[in-house]
């Protein structure tokens, strides 16, 4: 049996929890796009930036030492978090969407007219547009993965989409939206069994289940800093070093060459080949902080509470008649929802005028929003901070926005956003 996990026992880890919004205590359940940060990452960067800071790999004195050593161990925190096999097999990246563009240009030369990438109806815009880039330039034929009527990946229809002309599988761990988990161990069993690679968008994945890759069975997998409870601008690449060895590098100049002459470039080792120019230093090391914070936490008892958090969430949502987006029984916790006849993007801010933080829009996943037949959403997104009293809090605030509208518009009642 998993202890409960108490978020109170953390809250005050993280200053912004106590702001005031409005007048109101800040309730955030925009995680999904943007997590707070706890203080271990604000101090760690602070620690760097104010005692050990130079720039890293080329120095020859005490601080470049430190630095280098902070940096790599950064690295070397993204690579157990991941479980992977070695840490120069992790590669920095701004993002899950650079690291999306690093892998679909580094295989642009490999990839034939007609060859095949498979993607899902609810993926994130950072992992169609870099595949889309493949298509326009080389002929690649996207194929899209349906999701089912609950809000999963339908997985019998996905695996009969995979042949021997799928060279990649592009699918996230959990779609943004619907909170969905596919099952990619099954699917990269399928995807290898045709010589094919199986990249994983662990944007959202990483955040709320324990990752190893190679449990996962994957070829690649990408993760973002700032939803991690780390900063922005940072986020990490792992693939297989056969993958890594195989692409051609993407951003070119110093760091990732061996040997430059005025007719010949030769590239570094990994993971510096991948790594052109001064990297993010500060934010790296802020991302290892958040990620070791993150492993010292009970990760099942976390992912209980934020169960608990949205199915708490789902029942009065429900009660009042929303529309809900997601409802498979494998699922993280983000909500997408529409209250009938009010627009998403009015809901987001009647909340707001309660302190309470939510997203609305189409969440950079249009082919989903299109299959859904909507135009936007609004969606709860929670974080291992956030509480019960915040959960009832916030349908409090729904409930009192769809009276408020009924009153005003009742003839629009039932209408989609
Ligand atoms: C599923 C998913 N993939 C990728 C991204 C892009 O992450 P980033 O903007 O940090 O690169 C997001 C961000 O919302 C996401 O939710």
């Amino acid at each position: 049996m998993i202890p409960a996990f108490d978020p109170h026992a953390l809250r005050d880890e993280f200053p912004i929890l106590s702001e005031q919004i409005n007048g109101h205590r800040l309730i955030y359940f925009d995680n999904a796009a943007s997590a707070q940060k706890p203080r271990v990452v604000l101090e760690a960067m602070e620690q760097l930036a104010s005692h050990g800071y130079a720039n890293v790999h080329r120095g020859l004195h005490v601080l470049a030492n430190r630095a280098t050593e902070a940096f790599e161990g950064a690295r070397a925190s993204v690579a157990r978090f991941v479980n992977a096999p070695e840490a120069a097999e992790v590669i920095f990246t701004r993002g899950t969407t650079e690291a999306m563009n690093l892998l679909a240009y580094g295989l642009a030369s490999s990839i034939q007219s007609g060859d095949e990438i498979l993607l899902t109806e609810m993926e994130h815009h950072s992992n169609i547009v870099p595949w889309h880039f493949l298509r326009e330039r080389r002929g690649a034929k996207l194929v899209w993965a349906p999701v089912n009527a609950q809000g999963g990946l339908d997985l019998e229809a996905t695996l009969a989409l995979i042949g021997p002309r799928t060279r990649v599988a592009a699918i996230t761990q959990m779609s943004n939206v619907l909170g969905a988990v596919p099952d990619l161990p099954r699917l990269a069993d399928a995807v290898h069994g045709f010589g094919g690679i199986l990249v994983v968008d662990g944007a959202q994945g990483a955040v709320h289940f324990p990752t190893d890759v190679q449990a996962l069975g994957c070829d690649a997998y990408a993760l973002t800093g700032h939803k991690l409870y780390g900063p922005t601008g940072i986020g990490a690449l792992w693939a297989k070093r056969d993958l890594l060895e195989r692409l051609d590098p993407f951003n070119g100049g110093g760091e990732m060459i061996e040997i430059v002459t005025r007719d010949r470039v030769t590239y570094a080792g990994l993971p510096h080949r991948f790594e052109a120019g001064t990297p993010a230093i500060l934010e790296a090391v802020g991302l290892g902080a958040a990620l070791d914070w993150l492993m010292s936490q009970d990760r099942a008892a976390i992912e209980l509470h934020e169960k608990a958090l949205h199915d708490r969430a789902v029942a009065g949502l429900k009660a009042i008649g929303a529309s809900l987006y997601g409802e498979s029984p494998d699922k993280g916790a983000v909500l997408a929802f529409n209250i009938p006849g009010l627009h998403a993007h009015d809901v987001a801010q009647i909340l707001d005028q309660s302190g309470i933080a939510i997203r609305a829009g189409h969440h950079c996943a249009q082919v989903l929003m299109a299959a859904l037949g909507v135009s936007a959403t609004a969606r709860a997104s929670f974080a291992l901070y956030n509480t019960m009293e915040e959960v009832e809090t916030f349908l409090a605030a729904t409930e009192r926005a769809q009276a408020r509208f009924a009153r005003v518009r009742p003839q629009q009642a039932g209408a989609h956003a």
